[in-house]
């Protein structure tokens, strides 16, 4: 088994990110290498795991180490059998599409539009495209850090709206795959008000929490003001300075911290075939 003291952790020279080298994710975790790749995910925000050949029961049982894991509204996309396994794939069978194809289509923060958002999310290839199909993360905190004073003053306080229906009719002209949700799934979903900037109950740092997927509008300013500050605040999210890029590789899996990063999903050309397979850990309600 093995046990933190073999496990190195290696950040990379990036605004965010460490590769964790000497851990078989197939193993159960000790207490002494749990504590070990809990503070580096707090210390680092995305941790890769390279050539990880595990199972879904596996990738569960380690997730699960974190907190109680969610389940996807998008209930079509559940990996059979394993109702909190999303299939993240733009594969189509028999016509029919196997999995979210689209996921992180646009800058966001899972499942923000929950009382209670993701913790973390942990993310398994499974058939990767010959090209394309980056992941790219947004380190928030600094996003926030390094806004103009003005604008720190500004939104400090305020509170957005968070819907998962926000994007959800452009998806479906561009995708016409989605599925239609029932009563059941928008009820769901109702929408939730969360501060603009939260602050990661771990570590205490504070952090941007608008997104351009899932934020509809700031709760406390008139319709027209409220556009105008999303659309500044959410060009800070991309910005060179604050991104790290990840180009997988076979069997990566890949945990990020919802609380610190904001993340895109680069998309690859339709016709080559990308599957992974994620888990989300429910979180804290935000403050
Ligand atoms: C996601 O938003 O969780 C999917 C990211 C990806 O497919 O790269």
């Amino acid at each position: 088994m093995a046990v933190s003291t073999d496990i190195e952790i290696r950040a990379f020279d990036a605004p965010l990110g460490a590769e964790v080298i000497g851990l078989d994710l197939g193993v159960p975790l000790s207490d002494e290498a749990f504590a070990r790749i809990h503070r580096a995910h707090l210390d680092h925000h995305v941790l890769v795991f390279r050539d990880q050949r595990i199972t879904p029961e596996q990738h569960i049982a380690f997730s699960r180490r974190f907190g109680p894991l969610q389940i996807h509204v998008l209930r079509q996309f559940q990996l059979a059998g394993y109702p909190e396994m999303l299939i993240v794939s733009n594969i189509k069978e028999n016509g029919q599409p196997i999995g979210l194809g689209d996921a992180g289509h646009f800058w966001h923060s899972d499942l923000s539009y929950k009382e209670q958002p993701s913790l973390g999310s942990l993310l398994h290839a499974q058939e990767l495209p010959a090209e394309g199909g980056d992941t790219l993360f947004s380190n928030v905190h600094r996003v926030w850090e390094e806004l103009p004073a003005t604008l720190r003053k500004r939104i400090e306080g305020l509170r957005a709206e968070h819907t998962y229906l926000a994007r959800y009719a452009e998806l479906q002209q561009r995708n016409p795959w989605r599925p239609n949700l029932t009563a059941e799934q928008v009820a769901e979903v109702k929408p939730v008000v969360q501060p603009v900037v939260r602050t990661h109950p771990e570590t205490g740092r504070k952090a941007l929490f608008v997104s351009e997927h899932f934020t509809t509008r700031i709760v406390d300013l008139p319709e027209d003001e409220s556009a105008d500050l999303l659309r500044e605040l959410f060009t800070y999210i991309p910005r060179s300075e604050y991104v790290y890029r990840h180009q997988w590789r076979d069997h990566d899996l890949v945990f990020w911290d919802n609380r610190s990063v904001q993340h895109l999903a680069a998309g690859c050309p339709d016709h080559l075939r990308r599957k992974l397979y994620r888990t989300t850990v429910e979180g804290d309600t935000p403050f």
